[in-house]
């Protein structure tokens, strides 16, 4: 089958190349295992740190990419034949099951698309079939595809450690990436107040669009200002405050925790900004934090128990993914990589596999 593998770039070893390859199709080597053949991948912003070899070992030969979708063409055991043929998506969190804290056997934890484990911008995968889930009935394959890893990260991040409720204020900063666009949605539709940050007013336009209450620029230094002058606007009766920040960029972290409540939140899920830019990832005063009383958590992706919960959520509220972009065959991964780089989009970046899917 043909994939797209990651391999070392000796012309610039700081970002490995991607090329499309042929490789040998998965076989099934687990008991339930089961065969998918991919409609569609998307990528994820990890999918581009993995080639700037951000992850521990080089990882050359991996598969890259951990979401995918597509139809089930063979089975292992006897009992899972009544799957063959059935749409599904594919839940990247592998060896989680469902510890509120993370994962039970940490050292077991990994994501799909990274060496052992496989990835999804491939023509076939092999993974157990408890990782494989009915794609919800208003969506398609490609938007199947655009679900597992960012929206599993926004719901833990919002719900499982944001606590967040209807009636919050939440701030989701940098709207224009992959897991803040599901944070979201998820918010609007559990009825909580949303404000985001972005580097683009265009960006911040779109979001208000999706339900958010506004959003400021954190490109603009008095973004704190600008948005409690929003705050103000939208609830006169009450301390321009936010509840929770979900935050993946860590930039800027003294002027976010400026704009929260006494005993607020910031979940973080990424350090996007120190990779892009170092100045702009100064560690937070901790005077800050103790004088707001602040909560710091730390979060990731979530457990098979958080995604369930999650897809029941998105067929409730027949909740559509953003895509920004699709990208038509695996020869074309390349132009999707290079859009995640310069990070213009707003929303999952898919690439089609198979285009009868
Ligand atoms: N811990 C985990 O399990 C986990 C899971 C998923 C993702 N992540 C991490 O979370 C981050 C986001 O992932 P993603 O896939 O959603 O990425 P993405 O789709 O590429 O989005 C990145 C977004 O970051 C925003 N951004 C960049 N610099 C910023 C800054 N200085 N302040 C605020 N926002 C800034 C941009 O928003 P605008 O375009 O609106 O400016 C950009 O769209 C990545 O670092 C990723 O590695 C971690």
């Amino acid at each position: 089958m043909r994939a797209i593998v990651l391999r070392p770039n000796t012309a610039d070893p700081a970002y490995a190349n991607a090329p499309l390859e042929e490789v040998p199709k998965p076989e099934l080597v687990g008991d339930r295992d089961v065969l998918v053949r991919l409609g569609a991948a998307a990528l994820n912003h990890r999918d581009v740190w993995i080639r700037h070899g951000a992850y521990p070992t080089p990882g050359h030969g991996s598969i890259l990419a951990a979401d995918g979708a597509g139809i089930v063409e063979d089975v292992k055991h006897a009992e899972d034949e009544g799957l063959i043929g059935n749409q599904v998506l594919i839940n990247c969190s592998i060896n989680w099951d469902s510890a509120p804290e993370g994962p039970e056997i940490p050292e077991k934890y990994g994501l799909l698309g990274y060496a052992p484990l496989p990835g999804t911008l491939a023509e076939y995968i092999a993974i157990d079939r408890k990782y494989i889930h009915a794609i919800p009935e208003h969506l398609s394959v490609l938007e199947g595809a655009a679900i597992p890893l960012a929206s599993l990260t926004a719901w833990r991040a919002l719900f499982s450690r944001g606590e967040a409720k209807a009636g919050d204020r939440v701030l989701i900063t940098g709207i224009g990436g992959g897991v803040a666009l599901f944070a979201l949605q998820f918010a609007v539709a559990a009825g909580i107040e949303v404000y985001v940050t972005s580097s683009s007013d265009a960006k911040i336009a779109k979001a208000v669009e999706l339900g958010a209450k506004g959003g400021v620029n954190y490109r603009e230094a008095t973004w704190p200002v600008a948005l409690k002058e929003l705050l103000k606007k939208n609830r006169p009766d009450s301390k321009p405050e936010i509840d929770t920040i979900v935050d993946g960029a860590a930039s800027g972290v003294d002027a976010m925790i400026s704009t929260l409540r006494l005993g607020g939140r910031v979940v973080n899920y990424g350090v996007t900004s120190s990779r892009t830019d170092p100045s702009s990832a100064k560690a937070p005063s901790y005077a800050q934090i103790f004088f707001r009383q602040a909560d710091w958590r730390g979060t990731t992706m979530g457990s098979a128990r958080e995604f369930r919960d999650c897809l029941a959520f998105i067929e409730k509220h027949k909740l559509k993914p953003i895509i920004a972009d699709v990208f038509q065959g695996l020869e074309n991964a390349e132009k999707a990589f290079e859009k995640m780089k310069n990070g213009s989009q707003f929303g999952k970046l898919v690439v089609q596999i198979a285009p009868s899917q």
